[in-house]
């Protein structure tokens, strides 16, 4: 790290010091990078507006710095431990291209700033992944729904034999899940579109800074008003994004449990496709399940991840460094839970019922519920038709199919009325 920013005369920088204060942060900027040049060109529009730029120097300044994300995409500038952080990356490097023109990006800022303008935007990013994602997933939940609405399946409760279900019920309770899921993404997304740029150190700063400007600029739906408030909702609005990926990566846990059990030889109700397995190194009859286990294990990152923020939160008003440690679990906490997320759609399209393992294993016994509610249907008081059905459940299923079961169940959402319309409806608001 050569020349601090902020170094002061006679002050002797311990290298120690100094890498411990910096954790991962270069490491971790390189993913907040290109929205911090972004943001940065926002900022320079900003104070042109207000003439403390020339026409001629922010036409330098745009220009070194669409310069400095493309030699970043492209791995001509590498964002390392030269730099303490990426935030003074930029400002060395409009320096040095520009000299005194690049030393002027920084007037009215400050990296507390420019981190939560990065961070900000990079999170609606994701929570706009989250939701194309949520949506995906649910459109091919629906779709089997509808197709498969017919085929019968055992239904569990604790784990045992419960009830006559069907495969159209499985699915549509998965879609209408990510309905909810990418609902939620939304109305998080909607919740953190503001701006936080210029805020300054979160006491705002003397200059009418053009906020206006930099909020339409950047995309936001509106400024995130209070200076104050702009630090205060640091960490606040990375935990209800991570809650919005947790309600995904959630369902993704319990779904990837059942997919684990159906394919397993006791159950042996589903084939998942080979690409989806790995064979054992040790022993050879085995084909496992790794990716849905991966699946399910990413739900672990994300709650981790808002545990770290809800641990580090703990903090008077202000800025803290502290809250540089909000990084690293946004990073992990959506990298691993929106990957898990990317390869559902196709998994859950291409997974194949074993049809005849879902009819043998409905017995006798869960058309029980059936003969009991009938009977209250009839006349009997329910609680005396349950004594009665329960007696004799071994011959419930006596003359009795799956198909007839389902095509009984009408309580609405149930078989015999899935309301598919209904989910197809708001499925086709979220778009
Ligand atoms: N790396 C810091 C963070 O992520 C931003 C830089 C602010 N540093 C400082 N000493 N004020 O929060």
């Amino acid at each position: 790290m050569t020349d601090l920013l902020w170094q002061k005369p006679g002050v002797e920088v311990d290298a120690r010091i100094q890498a411990f204060l910096a954790g991962d942060d270069v490491l971790l900027d390189r993913e907040f990078f290109l929205h911090d040049i972004f943001a940065s060109s926002a900022h320079a529009q900003g104070l042109q507006r207000i003439g403390l730029l020339t026409s001629d120097e922010l036409a330098g300044l745009e220009q070194e710095l669409t310069q400095l994300a493309e030699d970043f995409r492209s791995g001509a500038f590498v964002l390392d431990a030269r730099f303490e952080d990426g935030h003074s990356a930029i400002e060395a490097r409009l320096t040095e291209r520009l000299g005194d023109v690049g030393k002027k990006i920084h007037t009215g800022r400050s990296r507390n700033d420019q981190v939560l303008v990065a961070t900000r935007l990079w999170l609606k990013e994701k929570l706009a992944h989250l939701q194309a994602l949520a949506r995906e997933i649910a459109k091919v939940a629906l779709a089997r729904a509808e197709a498969e609405r017919a085929l019968p399946m055992p239904g569990y409760t604790h784990l045992q034999r419960a009830v006559v279900s069907s495969a159209g019920m499985w699915w549509a309770g998965w879609a209408e899940a990510f309905i909810d899921d990418a609902i939620r993404a939304g109305d998080t997304l909607a919740l953190i579109d503001c701006n936080p740029l210029g805020t300054a150190a979160g006491y705002g700063v003397n200059i009418p800074l053009d906020r206006e400007h930099t909020t339409a600029a950047l995309g936001f739906a509106r400024m995130q008003v209070s200076p104050i408030y702009a630090q205060l909702s640091r960490g606040k609005f990375e935990l209800a994004a991570l809650e919005a990926l947790g309600s995904a990566t959630l369902d993704l846990r319990r779904l990837a449990w059942d997919l684990s059990l159906f394919a397993s030889a006791e159950f042996g109700c589903i084939a998942l496709p080979a690409q989806y397995t790995t064979g054992s190194s040790i022993m050879p009859n085995k084909r496992n399940p790794d990716v849905i286990e991966l699946m399910r294990a990413s739900h672990a990152s994300v709650a981790a991840a808002r545990t770290e923020i809800e641990q580090l939160l703990s903090l008077p008003s202000g800025y803290h460094r502290d809250l540089q440690a909000t990084k690293g679990a946004i990073f992990h906490g959506f990298g691993r839970g929106l990957a898990a997320l990317e390869l559902l759609p196709a998994l859950l399209a291409s997974l194949e019922w074993r049809e005849e393992r879902l009819r043998g294993a409905i017995d006798s016994g869960m058309y029980a519920t059936d003969v009991a509610v009938e009977a209250a249907l009839a006349g009997i008081p329910f609680r005396d038709a349950y004594r009665t059905a329960a007696a004799s459940a071994d011959s419930a299923g006596r003359g009795r199919s799956p198909e007839g079961s389902l095509a009984a169940r009408r309580s609405p959402g149930a078989a015999a009325d899935l309301r598919l319309e209904a989910l197809r409806e708001r499925w086709q608001g979220l778009a």
